[in-house]
């Protein structure tokens, strides 16, 4: 759409939002005003009661190449840290509804983090993830040091964020940093990102909201305070109508219709 300048979103299903990164000439560096664009685009989605899940792409041949080393290279010390650089990525993370990243190409820095910030990561064959930061002089600055380590271990994210080495698709998946790699042929992981959200979507939006913050919850607390908050949100839902309409569909064993109240 002409509202953004680094961002095109269309609706391939009216309850799916596709946000396509639109920096071509620049392999999708994440500049400033394009995270801007970003997290609007998704406040705004999810805030959208016809919108169910997302979807989040780049090109063929990037997802997005990082943050943008032009914008960086002659920030200062003082700068960054009173502008609490790259501070609003964790905006992304206050979004109820399900993220899917659709990724082809590059994943490099900024652009793996932004992936791992995603709910579900489908990758095309071409899909290469990396840390690539310590051939700049730094490190990661947006979760890939944390959250690469819960995902993928130690000795596998040390790897990744001190050699700077890229992976592939194949080894991401082996690695369980993404869903799967789907089948080849361009455009591929985007059709099968969005069937995915569409089927995600279809469902009770209550349940599904439920359903990722529940999952998220395992990463910031105890099992025995993950499991009782599990307990207690699955409690909750036996007040949704959609509650009552899946079960009683169920025992008619006709499809239910979820109004998402
Ligand atoms: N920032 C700014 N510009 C970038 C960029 C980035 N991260 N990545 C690519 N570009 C630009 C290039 O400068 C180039 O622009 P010009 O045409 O004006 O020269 C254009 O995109 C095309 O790139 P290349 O010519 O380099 O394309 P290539 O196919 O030869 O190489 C690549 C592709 C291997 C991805 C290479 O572009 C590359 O190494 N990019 C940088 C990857 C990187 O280091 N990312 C980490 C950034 S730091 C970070 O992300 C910090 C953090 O944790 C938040």
């Amino acid at each position: 759409s002409s509202k953004y300048e680094y961002l095109i979103t269309s609706k391939p299903e009216p309850n799916v939002l596709l946000i396509q990164l639109n920096r071509p000439k620049a392999l999708n560096a994440l500049c400033s005003p394009l995270f801007k664009e970003l997290n609007q685009a998704m406040k705004d989605a999810d805030g959208d009661g016809s919108i169910g899940a997302m979807v989040l792409t780049g090109s063929e041949k990037a997802f997005a190449a990082g943050a943008d080393i032009k914008e960086m290279k002659d920030k200062q010390f003082a700068d960054v840290y009173k502008n609490r650089f790259l501070e609003d990525w964790a905006e992304m993370a206050r979004i109820s509804k399900p993220i899917i990243a659709a990724v082809s190409g590059y994943a490099l820095g900024g652009g793996c983090e932004l992936a791992l910030m995603c709910d579900i990561i489908l990758a095309s064959p071409t899909a290469k993830f990396g840390q690539p930061e310590i051939n700049l002089g730094v490190i990661p600055g947006g979760g890939g040091s944390q959250r690469l380590t819960r995902i993928i271990g130690k000795s596998r994210a040390m790897e990744m964020v001190l050699t700077g080495r890229t992976i592939t698709a194949e080894e991401a998946d082996k690695w369980g940093m993404i869903s799967r790699v789907v089948g080849q042929g361009e455009g591929q992981v985007v059709k099968d990102a969005v069937a995915m959200a569409k089927e995600i979507a279809d469902k009770s939006q209550i349940a599904v909201h439920a359903g990722k913050e529940v999952v998220n919850e395992a990463y910031e607390t105890t099992m025995a305070e993950g499991l009782k908050y599990e307990r207690r949100i699955f409690h909750g839902l036996f007040a949704t109508n959609d509650q009552k309409e899946g079960m009683a569909a169920f025992a008619e064993k006709r499809k239910a219709n979820f109004t998402h109240t």
